[in-house]
């Protein structure tokens, strides 16, 4: 995808795919990479709508030269977010067009001088205020914290196109098709929910806050700053990001087990042949010291009940197991149905550390909670068989 692709007659896709970098933040894998979507609209004044993760400079470039000749410059760059991903290119394209104004709001001004040395060049625009480009209009429409301080989305009136940064985004990267009819939306949905879950799920409330503030608008379609775009169909992505956001569930179980020598996995497996004899199909099973968190999130943001497994460790669970725990308790995980089963040698640990995260957040955490010591026995199992149960009974 060499050259710009047009979403409408003068607003075009520039962005760029990334199959170079392994892990998103440095945190999260990308197996299927992923895309950092920027846009231009070619009007009277000609815009460009954030930029690419710093490197990508010429495929962006060579997108921007495809519709916008030598003769013309560009007149503003709207910046809706400025995490590095989508601002690593500003400087250079600068550099290129040293008369394109900044666009953005107060918050966005400290990041780009602590980022990039920029102060001046800048036009401050305020919330709900206008930028008439021609026949085109740009509404900015304040967002704080569904993502940064600093993030924003755009709005252009005549298209109904709402240029909403990481909002409704996802990881992959674009495989040719780039619109939502163009792709298989079920297929994607792993690595959009996936993307929500690791990236945006901390901000819920504040992806709430936005869907309402933003639920006035005429939105036909959504440019989002990573994955798929949807010209067609926007009412797709806002449904998700809604449910995702009230974390609403669906009925299956995620088991996240930590185990040592097999004991806990032992449990683990006792609790899933339960759930799976009751009827519960959607079954994750994960193993904590193989999956990355980064699936294990995914399928917690997606399901309904919850086992918690792990050993004690040194007092403690197993330190993926804290891991899993901790990313959970920052993200203020709610809705969900808990069982906790482990195993201890001695002084235990494993057990009452995810009892205590459990009894703390807005989970309901279920009977009974079995706690076994060296191995499991027939009791400990025939307890495990119960949980499931209890579990499988509320899910159907
Ligand atoms: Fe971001
Ligand atoms: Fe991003």
């Amino acid at each position: 995808m060499k050259n710009a692709i047009a979403l409408t007659d003068d607003i075009y896709w520039i962005g760029v795919n990334d199959f170079e970098t392994d892990l998103f933040e440095s945190i999260w894998p990308l197996p299927e990479g992923v895309s950092y979507n920027a846009y231009l609209i070619r009007d009277q004044k000609n815009v460009i709508l954030d930029t690419v993760k710093k490197g990508y400079m010429p495929q962006l470039l060579e997108k921007i030269q495809s519709v916008v000749p030598a003769t013309e410059s560009i007149d503003y760059l709207v910046i809706n977010h400025m995490e590095p991903d989508h601002s690593g290119s500003i400087n250079a394209l600068r550099r290129l067009y040293p008369d394109m104004q900044i666009v953005c709001n107060s918050r966005t001004v400290e990041f780009l001088r602590g980022y990039y040395g920029i102060d001046s060049g800048m036009r401050v625009i305020g919330d709900g205020e206008q930028l008439e480009l021609g026949t085109h209009t740009l509404e900015f429409h304040l967002t704080p914290m569904v993502h940064w301080p600093e993030t924003m989305m755009t709005f252009e009136t005549r298209t109904g196109t709402l240029f909403s940064m990481d909002a409704f985004g996802g990881f992959g990267a674009l495989r040719g098709g780039i619109f939502d009819d163009e792709v298989d939306l079920d297929e994607r949905e792993n690595e959009t929910l996936r993307y929500y879950a690791n990236i945006v799920a901390k901000y819920s409330p504040m992806v709430q806050r936005a869907l309402k503030k933003l639920s006035a608008l005429d939105i036909r379609a959504i440019a989002p700053t990573h994955g798929t775009v949807f010209r067609t169909d926007p009412g797709y992505i806002i449904d998700r990001y809604d449910r995702w956001s009230r974390q609403q569930t669906e009925p299956g179980v995620v088991i996240a087990y930590a185990s040592m020598y097999g004991h806990t996995q032992t449990m683990a497996e006792a609790v899933a042949r339960s759930l799976a004899v009751q009827g519960i199909k959607q079954i994750r099973l994960h193993n904590l010291s193989r999956s990355h968190l980064s699936y294990v999130l995914r399928d917690v943001w997606r399901y309904q009940g919850l086992i918690l497994a792990s050993s004690a460790y040194n007092t403690k669970p197993s330190p993926f197991m804290e891991s899993l725990l901790s990313i959970l308790d920052n993200d203020k995980l709610k809705n969900r149905l808990i069982g906790i089963i482990g195993t201890y040698s001695w002084s235990g640990g494993g057990v009452s550390a995810m009892r205590e995260f459990a009894e703390k957040s807005d989970n309901e955490l279920l009977e009974p909670v079995v706690e076994s010591k060296f191995a499991p026995d027939h009791e400990d199992l025939e307890a495990c068989h119960r949980l499931g149960g209890a579990l499988a009974s509320r899910l159907l």
